[in-house]
């Protein structure tokens, strides 16, 4: 949430700022702004709303300037107006903050007192203004900082640029993510190591409670408590090419359709087809103690939870360990039952949702083995885990997650499966068996895929629709649950998912002939329940768009619509190729309403704060 990015060398700061913002709006798009320095002197300009409305304005920023501070917001506090934008500036001093600045109210009435005039409603500007009056009792910049984080409590990464100390930027991280990129005569820090795409490929990671003091040639860091810190570089390689849209429309369509593309690279890396086994060390588990645990506890937040409600299906058979699946921000707050004996899994694209993350560290504390499940490198959850298996699905960049749900669902298949064989609860046999129902899981999440054609046709008859109800049983019910979140997330129209067998315990008095059902109806141990399901909405009069195979023609006729997926008789791959559909049926949705797929209202894809 809240995207920041800064540079300091010999080029003109503007373009890399601008294109750094770029990058991390994913973060949040509410206001964007950029403070610069020429001269000891900085300038700023702001605008409510996405960054493309800041393009306009750059033009009055001295364009020669060669440092600079830029932000991208997702609103915490006040609304997403001008004045509330950052950075926020007094005088010689421009901030920007990605977090929350939790006794704001306290330091702003203290500061107020003192004579402060507040201009804006955000609490960063609590934080602009506390930095102001302990630079003027202690002069130098870091002595403030290290005063300024012992008041300051919350979630907070800071930038920090001053018109007295031109050649040097600040930085703060306690709680949200941040980078310092270093190049040649410049140097760079952002949220996320993608927004420096093209500058540099080496970056330090700061840890929580850390400081830089960042100039054209030198990066020094320390910890709170004033100490020096070595500085530790990471060679991240992120091509350009994978953050651009490449001809499709929407981020979110570019990235359903590299969905095959990921599951053949995800089986190329954690199988070895040949020889019938799993590259289980590649998948980071040889770094567990497998062989201890005896209960396992998945934590997740949005989508990456709904692959964790799937996990359990898949996971608890294979490795014969009670699975506890669980939303990371009520985990975090209910004391669970944790000792040596616990693995918790976190599952996490972005590596940087706050809840997930704290989960981590709150298991960590207990004893428990910490195994994570992401995408995006050297974010802060692997970073706090013991082991990770990153899915390399490439930059998922459209706020609606596909590409990395399937790529979430085809780990836990596979972290099942190697579970069971390090615990010998899966013979060599069935692992051949299991591992060559993957061979084919690649191309038919592209047969999937090309029923785009007809899924837009339902959705034409659809998309004025106001609620919608999906349901699925077995691990069709967390595809149910994911495919009522993507409707939501962005064509905003109100879904709920059921499990099949949940709807007569209350959904179904919301049955009307203006309700449409997406009913997942595979052809496994549960598809004569389904199809009874089918027939209970349609005696309500509800309109039933059935999702099953296409040679499934007895399902055909029931339903009043009906959407095609390949059908696989392996429940955990179905689960992978019958979502693929239900994205494209939202996707459809969404165009048709007329909504910003990628960027829709209110929603970021990066949840750093509470
Ligand atoms: C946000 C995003 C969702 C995502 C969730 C968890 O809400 O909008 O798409 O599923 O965070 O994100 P994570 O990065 O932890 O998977």
């Amino acid at each position: 949430m809240c995207g920041i990015v800064g540079y300091i060398g010999n080029r003109s700061c503007i373009d890399i700022i601008y294109k750094g913002l770029q990058r991390l709006e994913y973060r949040g798009y509410d206001s964007a702004g950029i403070a610069v320095l020429k001269n000891n002197e900085i300038s700023m300009v702001k605008s409510e709303g996405k960054l493309a409305k800041l393009e306009a304005s750059l033009s009055k920023l001295p364009q020669d300037a060669s440092r600079g501070i830029g932000h991208t917001r997702w609103a915490t506090h006040g609304i997403p107006d001008t004045i509330n934008a950052h950075p926020h500036v007094d005088g010689s001093v421009a901030l920007v903050h990605n977090g929350i600045i939790e006794n704001y109210l306290e330091l702003k009435s203290q500061l107020q007192k003192e004579g402060v005039k507040f201009v804006s409603q955000t609490d960063t500007e609590v934080a602009l203004q506390m930095f102001i009056k302990l630079y003027k009792q202690h002069k130098d910049p870091s002595k403030t900082i290290f005063a300024l984080v012992k008041v300051l409590k919350g979630a907070f990464s800071l930038g920090i640029l001053l018109a007295d100390h031109p050649d040097e930027l600040f930085v703060v991280k306690y709680g949200s993510p941040l980078v310092i990129g270093r190049g040649q005569g410049e140097n760079f820090f952002a949220s996320d190591a993608m927004a420096l795409v093209g500058h540099t490929s080496k970056f330090c990671f700061l840890n929580d409670k850390e400081i830089a003091r960042i100039t054209p040639n030198e990066i020094e860091i320390w910890n709170f408590a004033g100490e020096s810190l070595p500085l530790q570089f990471t060679e991240v390689n992120i091509s350009s090419a994978s953050t651009e849209k490449q001809g499709f429309r929407h981020y979110m369509l570019k990235e359903i359709h590299e969905q095959p593309r990921v599951m053949s690279s995800m089986i190329k890396r954690f199988v070895n087809a040949d020889a019938g086994t799993l590259n289980i060390a590649d998948m980071g588990l040889d770094k567990l103690d497998l062989k201890r645990i005896n209960n396992i506890h998945m934590v997740a937040c949005g989508t990456a939870y709904y692959s964790a409600v799937a996990a359990k299906y898949m996971i608890e058979p294979a490795a014969g360990i009670p699975v506890n699946v669980e939303l990371a921000s009520e985990f975090r707050y209910r004391s669970p039952w944790l000792n040596r004996d616990s693995l918790v899994i976190a599952v996490s694209q972005s590596g940087e949702t706050a809840d997930t993350l704290a989960c981590v560290k709150h298991a960590k504390d207990a004893g428990a083995q910490i195994f994570s499940i992401c995408n995006v490198q050297m974010s802060s959850i692997p970073r706090a885990s013991h082991a990770t298996l990153y899915m390399e699905a490439g930059p998922e960049i459209g706020v609606a997650s596909t590409k990395a749900f399937t790529g979430m669902l085809l780990a836990h298949y596979l972290v099942g499966l190697a579970m069971g064989v390090r615990r010998n609860r899966v013979s060599s046999d069935e692992l051949k068996r299991a591992l060559n129902d993957l061979r084919n899981l690649p191309a038919l999440v592209e047969h999937a895929v090309d029923s785009k054609a007809d899924v837009e046709k339902v959705c034409a008859k659809y998309y004025e629709s106001t609620n919608f109800i999906y349901m699925g049983r077995g691990t069709s019910f967390p595809i149910a649950l994911e495919g009522a979140l993507k409707l939501k997330e962005i064509s905003y129209i109100h879904a709920e998912g059921y499990a099949g067998g949940e709807l007569k315990h209350g959904p179904i008095a919301l049955i009307d002939r203006h309700m449409p059902v997406v009913a997942l109806c595979p052809r496994d141990n549960q598809y004569e329940k389904m199809v009874s399901n089918i027939e209970e909405v349609k005696a309500r009069q509800g309109r039933v768009i059935a999702v099953g195979a296409a040679d499934d023609e007895a399902l055909k006729v029931i339903g009043h619509d009906y959407l095609v997926f390949p059908e696989i008789a392996n429940p955990a791959l179905q689960a992978i190729i019958s979502v693929v559909p239900l994205q494209l049926l939202s996707y459809y949705i969404a165009v048709m309403r007329g909504t910003d797929v990628d960027q829709p209202r209110n929603l970021a894809k990066s949840v750093t704060v509470e």
